[in-house]
Parts: structure tokens; C-alpha cells; sequence
């Protein structure tokens, strides 16, 4: 044994009889507290609160190595108060109170509302475990259930009137609450895109959820996509301050986000154009403010592949497939799929030898604004045709049922 371990042996057994000699073991707390039975006095409302420690769930918890008076610093003797000073988690996770005092759930947020989570609604008390273990109450498949006592509680969301109201149903339909809750270490979870203490309003400049950071809160993920994003037409007028520019989740949803390839999905190819673009591209307001042209989508809908979708035709065009989607640039720009340059290639993956000349025709056909002169005069043809033609029928008709009128009328005189 060297001289450095000696010493260090009796440091040890010195501290341990010091601290022993005016504070209790863990041993002796639970020689009371193990007993299920332990409860303190009815309160005025006629509430008991149980006091019974469960040894073997704290001794597997992350503080199961610490002394109860680590956290119950202000007992000193067995025969303590009962109105004991609530543990201080600050004490050692200064950081986490900081954040959690600056964030929605920080007491300054909307005065102190007792709805409002203190460490111990999120982390458990005797129980808390590693964030990474599968039974920590904060693990990334038992947060909508943690997250959840609020805010899937109706009668707390009604309280504070929290702007969405069913944002736990919602995620856990979603592909990422799907694929979270069957126990996907990658899938997105509420601290993903909320972070863990630090969650602001979406109003709030600093937030993840504010408008122009929600590409890279959901970048962490899915990088190429906020790449192609961030140099199209949407992502470049969003920053540069078009705050009806969408971003992820106007396309998406942000609570219950699908899989393009679920009918159910707006980005699925039945439902682009009607759920996903013409909020935006058939509104007259935007159309005004941004020199768009409204009538997109209508002309879309009366084109043959509107048509044909409205049929039911799932291998037609979609605005998507014409445009990209996370890389829709104008068609001004050499990039852009719907260049001049680019379209027999755009049109070619479902056309395949598609001419330059096939590509010419008008995809967005609005009255009066895109028609040729030769097109001009077909229509103006047909119409005349059809006066012509429908002219002549009554015509004709009138003839025939003056003459069986006449006819009738004879019948009539001669059978008298
Ligand atoms: C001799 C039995 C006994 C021992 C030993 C004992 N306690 Fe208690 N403890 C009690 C009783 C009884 C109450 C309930 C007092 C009351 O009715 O409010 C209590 C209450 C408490 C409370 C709840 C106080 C409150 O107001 O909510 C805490 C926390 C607590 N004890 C922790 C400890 C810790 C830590 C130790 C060891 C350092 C310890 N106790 C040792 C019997 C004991
Ligand atoms: C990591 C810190 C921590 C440690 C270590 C700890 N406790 Fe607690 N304990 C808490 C918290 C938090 C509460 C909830 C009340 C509060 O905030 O003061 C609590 C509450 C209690 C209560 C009141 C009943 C209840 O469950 O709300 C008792 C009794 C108690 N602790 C006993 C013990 C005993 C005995 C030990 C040691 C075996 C111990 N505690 C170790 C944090 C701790
Ligand atoms: C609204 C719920 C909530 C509240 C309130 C909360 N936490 Fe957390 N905490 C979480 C979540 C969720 C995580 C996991 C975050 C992650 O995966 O990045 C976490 C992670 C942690 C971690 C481990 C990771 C780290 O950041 O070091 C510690 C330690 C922690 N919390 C302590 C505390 C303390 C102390 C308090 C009280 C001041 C507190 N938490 C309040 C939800 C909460
Ligand atoms: C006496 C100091 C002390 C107190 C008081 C204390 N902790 Fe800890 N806590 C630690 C230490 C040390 C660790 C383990 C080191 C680590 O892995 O971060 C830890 C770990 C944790 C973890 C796991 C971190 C992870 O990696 O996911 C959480 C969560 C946590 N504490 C929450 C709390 C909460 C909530 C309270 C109050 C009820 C509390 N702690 C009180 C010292 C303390
Ligand atoms: C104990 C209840 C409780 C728990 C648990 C809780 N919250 Fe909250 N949360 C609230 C309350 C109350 C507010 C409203 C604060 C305010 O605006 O005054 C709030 C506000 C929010 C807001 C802003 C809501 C809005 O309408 O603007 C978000 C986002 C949020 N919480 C996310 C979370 C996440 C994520 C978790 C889990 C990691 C969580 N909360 C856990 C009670 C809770
Ligand atoms: C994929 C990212 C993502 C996930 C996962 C997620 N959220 Fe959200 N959440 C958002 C975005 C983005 C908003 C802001 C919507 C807006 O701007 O109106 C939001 C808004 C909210 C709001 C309302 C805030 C307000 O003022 O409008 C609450 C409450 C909330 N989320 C709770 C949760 C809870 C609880 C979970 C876990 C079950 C969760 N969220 C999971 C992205 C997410
Ligand atoms: C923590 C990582 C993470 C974050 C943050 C995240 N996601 Fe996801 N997302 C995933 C994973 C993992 C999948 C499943 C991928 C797979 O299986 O193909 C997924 C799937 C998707 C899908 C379906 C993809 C497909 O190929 O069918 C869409 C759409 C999606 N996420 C959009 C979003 C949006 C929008 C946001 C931000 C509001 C977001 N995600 C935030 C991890 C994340
Ligand atoms: C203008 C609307 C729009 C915006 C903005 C948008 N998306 Fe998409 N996204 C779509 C559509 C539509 C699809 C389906 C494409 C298809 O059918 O393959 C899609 C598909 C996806 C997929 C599935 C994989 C793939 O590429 O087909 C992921 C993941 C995704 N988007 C994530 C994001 C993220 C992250 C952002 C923000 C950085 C974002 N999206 C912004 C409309 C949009
Ligand atoms: C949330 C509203 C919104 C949604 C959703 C949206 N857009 Fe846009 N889009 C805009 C705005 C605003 C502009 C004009 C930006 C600017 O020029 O400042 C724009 C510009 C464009 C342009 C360039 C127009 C031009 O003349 O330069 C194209 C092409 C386009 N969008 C196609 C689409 C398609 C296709 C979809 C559906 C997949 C879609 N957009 C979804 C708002 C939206
Ligand atoms: C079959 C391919 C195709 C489909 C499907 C399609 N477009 Fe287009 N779109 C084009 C072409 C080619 C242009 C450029 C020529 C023109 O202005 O007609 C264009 C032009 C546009 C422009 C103006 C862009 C610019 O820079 O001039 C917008 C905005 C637009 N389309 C939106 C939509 C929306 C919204 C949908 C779905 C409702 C849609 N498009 C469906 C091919 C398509
Ligand atoms: C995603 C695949 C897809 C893309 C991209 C696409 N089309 Fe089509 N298109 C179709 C399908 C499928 C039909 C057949 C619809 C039906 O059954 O009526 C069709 C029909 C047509 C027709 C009607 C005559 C015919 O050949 O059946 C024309 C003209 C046409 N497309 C032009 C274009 C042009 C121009 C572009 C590029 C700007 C384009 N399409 C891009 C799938 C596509």
C-alpha cells in the first residue's frame, strides 16, 4: 500500500464519521420512509400524501449513489419539520433552472400559473433516470405522454389557451410520433424541435419554431431537403422578409406530418395542388401583394392533367412535378425545372421524347391572357358553330311542332 492511498483510506473514514456524527444515512431515513404505509396527515382538503420511498427504484436511479440529505439538505436530525424546504434541483443543475426561468415554463411567463412545470412533473422525483434510458419519463418515446399531462389535458389547455389544442393527438398520428412511439432512436420527438427547457413561443425571434428557424429546426434532420429549400424562390423571399413565403411545415403541418405516399398526406400527389399550393397561389390578397398570377391553380385544375387527376389518375402531373418542390425557383431562372431550357427533361420523365415543340404548349392557359390569335379564332369558330348549329335545331323543332299541332287539330275537327 503506497503512502498516497493510505492517506486517501483515511480521509475517507474521517469524513464518513464526521458527517456521520451530524447527519443521517440513507439506511436510517429508510428505516422510516420504506414503510408503504407512511403517510403524512390528512391536509385541509382531506388529501394524505403518501411518504414512502421505494429503495430499489432510487437506488437504480441516476442519483442512487447520493445521500437523501444531498437533495433534503435542510434535515438535520430525525425528528424533522414538516414544513421541509422543497429540494433545490439547482443546487447542482444551475443550467437547467436558467433555462427552464427564461422559457414558456418559467414563472415569469404568464405570472405563476400553477399549471406550469416545475423539474419534478418532467423528471420524476426518486425515479429519474438518464434521458437516454428507455424509462426516463423524458426519453424521446415518453415525452408526448410527459409533454402530455398538460398539454393533452383538456381542462389545462383550456386554461391557457394554448394555441393548438390537440398537439399530442396530432404527433402521435404523424409519421415521426409513429415511428417515435415503436421506439426510433431518430424520429423526431417534442424536445427535437422544442428543445428540452429552452422552448420559446413561436413568435419569439430566438425560438426553433419561429418562422424563419423552423428550416433549420427541422434541417437537423432532413439536411438535403433544407438545403434545396433554402436556394429556392420560397426559402430566399422568406429571409429576405416575404412572411407569406412558406416554409416546412405550410407545406407539411408541423404536429402531423405524413409520408408524401399516404393518401392522407396534403403533400401526396392527389392533394398538392388543392391542400398544399392553392392557399397561397389562388389567393387574390397574395396574388396583389406579390404580382402572382391567381388563376394557377385554376388553370391547372381545367388542364388534361387536372383533369385526368381529378379522374383519379395518380401518374399525372401535380404542381410538384412540374416545379420541384423544395427547389421551385421562377421560370426566368436557368435553374428552374420550368425554364424554357429545362422543360423537354421535365416533361420528358413522363413524356419520354417529348419535342421541344410539345413542350410549347401553355400548361397554365388563362383566358384571354395566354391565347395565340390561332387559338382565338378556333374558339370564335366554334362558338359560331354551335349557334349555327343549335339555331338550326330550333328552327327545325318549331317546324315540326307547329305542323303536329296542326295535324291534332284536324283529328279533332273531323271527329265531331
Ligand atoms: C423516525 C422516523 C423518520 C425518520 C428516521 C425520518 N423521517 Fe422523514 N418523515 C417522518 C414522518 C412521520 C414524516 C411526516 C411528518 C408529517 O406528518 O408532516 C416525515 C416527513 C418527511 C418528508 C416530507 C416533509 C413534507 O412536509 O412533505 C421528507 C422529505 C422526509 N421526511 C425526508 C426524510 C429524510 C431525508 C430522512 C433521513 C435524513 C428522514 N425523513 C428520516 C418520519 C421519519
Ligand atoms: C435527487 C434528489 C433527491 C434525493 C437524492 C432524494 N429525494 Fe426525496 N424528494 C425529492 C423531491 C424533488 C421530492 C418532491 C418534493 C420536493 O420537491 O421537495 C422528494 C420528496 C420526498 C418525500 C416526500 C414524499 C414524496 O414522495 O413527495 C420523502 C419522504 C422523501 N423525499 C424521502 C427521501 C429519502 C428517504 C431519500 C433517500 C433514500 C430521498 N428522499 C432522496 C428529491 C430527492
Ligand atoms: C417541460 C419539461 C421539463 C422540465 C420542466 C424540466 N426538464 Fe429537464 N429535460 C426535459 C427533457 C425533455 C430533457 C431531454 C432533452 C433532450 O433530449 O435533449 C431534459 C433533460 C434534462 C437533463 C439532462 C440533459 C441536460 O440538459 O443536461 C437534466 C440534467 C435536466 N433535464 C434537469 C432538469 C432540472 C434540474 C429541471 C428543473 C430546473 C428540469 N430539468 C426541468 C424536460 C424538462
Ligand atoms: C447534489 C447534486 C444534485 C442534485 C441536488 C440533483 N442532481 Fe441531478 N444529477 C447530479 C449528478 C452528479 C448527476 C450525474 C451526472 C450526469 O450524468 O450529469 C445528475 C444527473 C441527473 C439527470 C440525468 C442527466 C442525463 O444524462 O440525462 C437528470 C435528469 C437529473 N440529474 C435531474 C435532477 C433533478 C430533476 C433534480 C431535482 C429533483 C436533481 N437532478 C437534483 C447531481 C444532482
Ligand atoms: C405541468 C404542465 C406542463 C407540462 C408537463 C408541459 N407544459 Fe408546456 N406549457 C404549460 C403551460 C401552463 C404553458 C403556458 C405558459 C403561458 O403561456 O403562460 C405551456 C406552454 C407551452 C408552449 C407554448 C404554448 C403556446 O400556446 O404558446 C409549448 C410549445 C410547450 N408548452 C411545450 C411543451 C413541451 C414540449 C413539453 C414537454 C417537454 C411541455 N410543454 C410540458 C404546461 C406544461
Ligand atoms: C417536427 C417538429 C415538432 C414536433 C415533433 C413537435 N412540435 Fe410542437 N410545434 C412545432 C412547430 C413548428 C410549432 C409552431 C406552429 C406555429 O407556428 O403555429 C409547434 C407548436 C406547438 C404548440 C403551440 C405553440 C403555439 O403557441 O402555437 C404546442 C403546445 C406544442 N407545439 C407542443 C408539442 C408537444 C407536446 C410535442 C410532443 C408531443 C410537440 N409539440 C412536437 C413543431 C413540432
Ligand atoms: C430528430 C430528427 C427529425 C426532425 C427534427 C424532423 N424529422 Fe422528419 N423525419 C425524421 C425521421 C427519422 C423520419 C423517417 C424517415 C424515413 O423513415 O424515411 C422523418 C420523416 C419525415 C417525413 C416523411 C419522409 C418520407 O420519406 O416519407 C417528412 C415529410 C418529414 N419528416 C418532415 C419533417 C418536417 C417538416 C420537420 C420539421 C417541422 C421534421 N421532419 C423534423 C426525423 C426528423
Ligand atoms: C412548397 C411546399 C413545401 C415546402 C416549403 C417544403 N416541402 Fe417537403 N415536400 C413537399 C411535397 C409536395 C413533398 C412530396 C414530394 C413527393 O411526392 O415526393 C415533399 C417531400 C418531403 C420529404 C420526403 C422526401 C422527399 O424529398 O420526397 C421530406 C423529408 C420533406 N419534404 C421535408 C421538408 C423539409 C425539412 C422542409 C423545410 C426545409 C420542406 N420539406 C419544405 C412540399 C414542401
Ligand atoms: C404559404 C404560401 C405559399 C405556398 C404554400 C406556396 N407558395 Fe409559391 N410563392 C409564394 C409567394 C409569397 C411567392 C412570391 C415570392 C416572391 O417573389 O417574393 C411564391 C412564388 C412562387 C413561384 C415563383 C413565381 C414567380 O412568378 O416568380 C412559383 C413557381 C411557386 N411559388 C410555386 C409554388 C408551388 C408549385 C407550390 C406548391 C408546391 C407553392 N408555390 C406553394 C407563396 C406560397
Ligand atoms: C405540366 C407541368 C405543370 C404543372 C402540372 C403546373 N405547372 Fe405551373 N408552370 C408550368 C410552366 C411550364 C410554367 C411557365 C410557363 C407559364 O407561365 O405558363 C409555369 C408557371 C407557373 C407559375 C409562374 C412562374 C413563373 O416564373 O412564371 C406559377 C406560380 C405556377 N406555375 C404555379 C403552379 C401551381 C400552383 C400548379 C398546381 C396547381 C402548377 N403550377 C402546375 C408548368 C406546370
Ligand atoms: C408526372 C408525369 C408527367 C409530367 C411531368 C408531365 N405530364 Fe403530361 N401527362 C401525363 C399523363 C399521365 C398524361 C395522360 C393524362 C390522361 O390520361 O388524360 C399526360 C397528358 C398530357 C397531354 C395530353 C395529350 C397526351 O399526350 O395524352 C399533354 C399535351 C401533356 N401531358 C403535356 C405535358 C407537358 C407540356 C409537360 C411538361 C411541361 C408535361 N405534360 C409533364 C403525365 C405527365
Amino acid at each position: 500500500m503506497t503512502v498516497k492511498m493510505m492517506t486517501r483510506l483515511v480521509c475517507v473514514l474521517f469524513l464518513a464519521l464526521v458527517t456521520n456524527s451530524y447527519a443521517q444515512s440513507n439506511a436510517e431515513c429508510l428505516e422510516c420512509h420504506s414503510d408503504p404505509e407512511l403517510a403524512k396527515e390528512p391536509d385541509s382538503t382531506g388529501k394524505t400524501i403518501s411518504l414512502f420511498v421505494d429503495e430499489d427504484l432510487f437506488g437504480e436511479s441516476i442519483h442512487g449513489g447520493f445521500e437523501c440529505i444531498d437533495c433534503h439538505s435542510d434535515i438535520e436530525d430525525a425528528i424533522h419539520e414538516d414544513d421541509l424546504q422543497k429540494v433545490n434541483c439547482g443546487d447542482c443543475h444551475d443550467d437547467a433552472v436558467e433555462a427552464i426561468a427564461a422559457s414558456v415554463h418559467g414563472e415569469f411567463a404568464n405570472g405563476q400559473s400553477p399549471d406550469l412545470p416545475g423539474c419534478a412533473r418532467c423528471h420524476g422525483t426518486h425515479n429519474i433516470l438518464p434521458k437516454d434510458d428507455p424509462n426516463s419519463l423524458v426519453s424521446r418515446m415518453n415525452q408526448p405522454n410527459t409533454c402530455g399531462q398538460c398539454h393533452a389535458n383538456p381542462e389545462v389547455i383550456a386554461r391557457n389557451n394554448f394555441a393548438i389544442k390537440s398537439a399530442v393527438a396530432m404527433y402521435e398520428k404523424s409519421i415521426h410520433g409513429e415511428l417515435a412511439l415503436s421506439g426510433s432512436a431518430d424520429a423526431a420527438t417534442c424536445s427535437d424541435c422544442h428543445g428540452g427547457h429552452n422552448t420559446l413561443y413561436p413568435l419569439d425571434e430566438k425560438s426553433s419554431i419561429y418562422k424563419l428557424n423552423i428550416s433549420k429546426t427541422c434541417g437537423q434532420c432532413h439536411e438535403s431537403e433544407k438545403d434545396e429549400y433554402l436556394m429556392s424562390v420560397h426559402g430566399t423571399s422568406l429571409l429576405e422578409g416575404a412572411k407569406d413565403s412558406p416554409t416546412c411545415i405550410d407545406c407539411h403541418g408541423e404536429h402531423d406530418v405524413l409520408r408524401p405516399d399516404n393518401p392522407d398526406s396534403r403533400t401526396s400527389g392527389f392533394n398538392v395542388a388543392v391542400d398544399v399550393c392553392s392557399p397561397c397561389h389562388a389567393s387574390e390578397r397574395m396574388a396583389a401583394k406579390y404580382g402572382l398570377n391567381a388563376a394557377r391553380v385554376k388553370t391547372y385544375k381545367d388542364s388534361y392533367h387536372g383533369l385526368a387527376s381529378r379522374g383519379g389518375k395518380a401518374a399525372v402531373a401535380n404542381c410538384g412535378s412540374c416545379h420541384g418542390v423544395h427547389n421551385i425557383l421562377p421560370s426566368s431562372d436557368p435553374r428552374s425545372l420550368i425554364n424554357a431550357s429545362n422543360l423537354a427533361s421535365t416533361c420528358g420523365t413522363c413524356h419520354p421524347n417529348a419535342s421541344e415543340n410539345f413542350t410549347r404548349g401553355k400548361i397554365h392557359l388563362v383566358e384571354g391572357e395566354n391565347e395565340t390569335v390561332i387559338m382565338g379564332y378556333v374558339e370564335a369558330f366554334y362558338i359560331s358553330m354551335i349557334v349555327v348549329i343549335i339555331g338550326f335545331m330550333i328552327i327545325h323543332n318549331g317546324f315540326d311542332l307547329a305542323a303536329k299541332i296542326r295535324h291534332i287539330r284536324a283529328e279533332k275537327y273531323h271527329a265531331k
